[in-house]
């Protein structure tokens, strides 16, 4: 497989005056963003009135990566979502980002993210338990109740109180909804009017901080901690020897749970769907499944029996990555791909593009988890599996979500095959994440649940 591709630069057609090509970003994004690579390494679009570069060469992708000095976060979209996030770490610029990451990245280390594996354990346990065979599931919805309650759990610390993750759980949907509706949609004032839906929205914000608050305090009452919402309050500002603020805290944990439920579940929802449509992958998932576990829960010590199943999450991840597309901004005068692009200007790379181009992954839109015998994401050529990003602002969450889809996908499979109506369709659904919409499903026992 080849990965030189001539460098060349170009335009999108079609743009229109002032909308630019956001009524194409909006209505057919996969479609629009796959077009792109025809026209050049690096092609111009309108997002809206603002002019953005889409990388498409994975070289160029890897670059731009990489130098988070030169490339750093920013750009129309993403200066909005700045405005709600506050300056958390997928938000924060390249110095204060170098500190932040400092401080949190000792709770994504191998020790830590093994006792989060117990947590993930639990959790598809009494998710599985529930399930009644002939049962009709939504899919989609059942996994994010699964990976958000792990990753609430997992970054509260696992004891966190029920109350406090059914808390998160209810408020957080209609937080992140309002979000993304004030992101792509900024009406500013009329988002102050007292509508059904503004004072819905203000009173989920209200329940999820005081739901996190409560567990900052609790924390600071019993300091000494090794979980994430401990390393926050006793990390210290390098130059000023500050504490974080807990508002900051608050907006750090925030940001990781949000960034940590959708993600993992639409992949878990493709990868079930996927399985039940190419009954050779599946077969083989079910004999690695009950090769492995027979029926019990997976933990961390069955991973390097779950190479079938680590190579289906590979490849749904490939095909369907949640992330899928991101900006940056230009810090100073540089070149990429070949042009002079002046400071300030917006960037945009999409793993979906990059991923679906066909010198990369022959046949992009088939599903082959064998594309991944004998290597995995990181012995590729650089910047063309960008599913997590890259460099020093790639996914802080990426081991934890590896191990958590492969775990929740082993454990599922070897007790349960799921089933759609027959002639039913998926219709994949792009929003702040690609997902794979409502995915109505039938449970059929494949071992008894209470094995595990
Ligand atoms: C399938 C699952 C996931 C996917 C596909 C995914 C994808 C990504 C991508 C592409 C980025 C980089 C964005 C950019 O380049 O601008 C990112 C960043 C991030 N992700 Fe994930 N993610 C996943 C799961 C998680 C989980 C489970 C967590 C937390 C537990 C998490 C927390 C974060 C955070 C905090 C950042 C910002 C990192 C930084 O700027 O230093 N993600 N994710």
């Amino acid at each position: 497989m080849s990965t030189t591709i001539p460098s060349r630069t170009g335009k999108a057609p079609g743009g229109w005056p002032l909308l630019g090509h956001a009524w194409q970003l909006h209505s057919r994004p996969l479609e629009f963003l796959s077009s792109l690579p025809a026209h050049g390494d690096l092609v111009r679009i309108g997002m809206g009135p603002w002019p953005a570069y889409v990388v498409c060469e994975p070289d160029a992708a890897h670059r731009m990566l990489t130098d988070s000095r030169t490339f750093d976060k920013g750009g129309p979209f993403f200066d909005k979502a700045r405005v709600l996030f506050g300056s958390s770490l997928p938000m924060a610029g390249w110095q204060e980002h170098r500190w932040q990451r400092r401080q949190m990245q000792p709770a994504f280390q191998s020790d830590r993210i093994e006792k989060y594996a117990v947590v993930m354990g639990e959790e598809v346990d009494r998710m599985t338990s529930r399930w009644r065979p002939g049962q009709r599931l939504d899919v989609t919805d059942t996994l994010t109740t699964l990976t958000l309650r792990i990753v609430t759990r997992s970054v509260l610390g696992a004891e966190a109180q029920d109350e406090a993750v059914a808390e998160v759980q209810e408020s957080l949907h209609t937080v992140i909804d309002g979000i993304y509706q004030r992101v792509m949609l900024p009406l500013g004032p009329l988002y102050r009017l007292p509508t059904p839906a503004n004072r819905r929205y203000r009173r989920a914000c209200e329940r999820l901080h005081r739901a996190i608050d409560g567990i900052i305090a609790e924390r600071r009452a019993s300091p000494g901690g090794d979980d994430l919402v401990s390393m926050l309050l006793a990390a210290r500002n390098d130059d000023t020897g500050e504490p974080m603020t807990d508002v900051d805290i608050r907006d750090q944990l925030m940001v990781m749970i949000g960034a940590g439920f959708e993600t993992t579940a639409n992949s878990l929802a493709f990868a079930l769907w996927l399985l039940s449509q190419h009954p050779e992958a599946e077969a083989q998932v079910h004999a690695e499944v009950d090769r492995t576990l027979a029926g019990r829960t997976a933990t961390t010590k069955d991973l390097d029996g779950l190479t079938y199943t680590r190579r289906v999450i590979n490849e749904v991840l490939r095909m369907y990555p949640a992330g899928w597309f991101f900006t940056r901004v230009t810090t100073t005068d540089t070149t990429l791909a070949g042009r002079r692009l002046p400071k300030g200007t917006a960037l945009l790379y999409s793993a979906y593009l990059l991923q679906h181009r066909p010198e990369l992954f022959p046949d992009p839109d088939r599903f082959d988890p064998d594309r991944w015998i004998g290597q995995n994401t990181d012995s590729l050529p650089r910047g063309t599996f960008v599913s997590f990003g890259g460099g020093n602002r790639k996914c802080i969450g990426d081991q934890f979500a590896l191990i958590e889809m492969t775990l929740a996908l082993a454990t599922v499979c070897t007790r349960w095959s799921l089933h759609p109506d027959p002639g039913s369709t998926m219709t994949v659904q792009v929003r702040g994440t690609l997902g794979p919409g409502s995915l109505i499903m039938t449970c059929r026992p494949r071992s008894k649940p209470e094995e595990g």
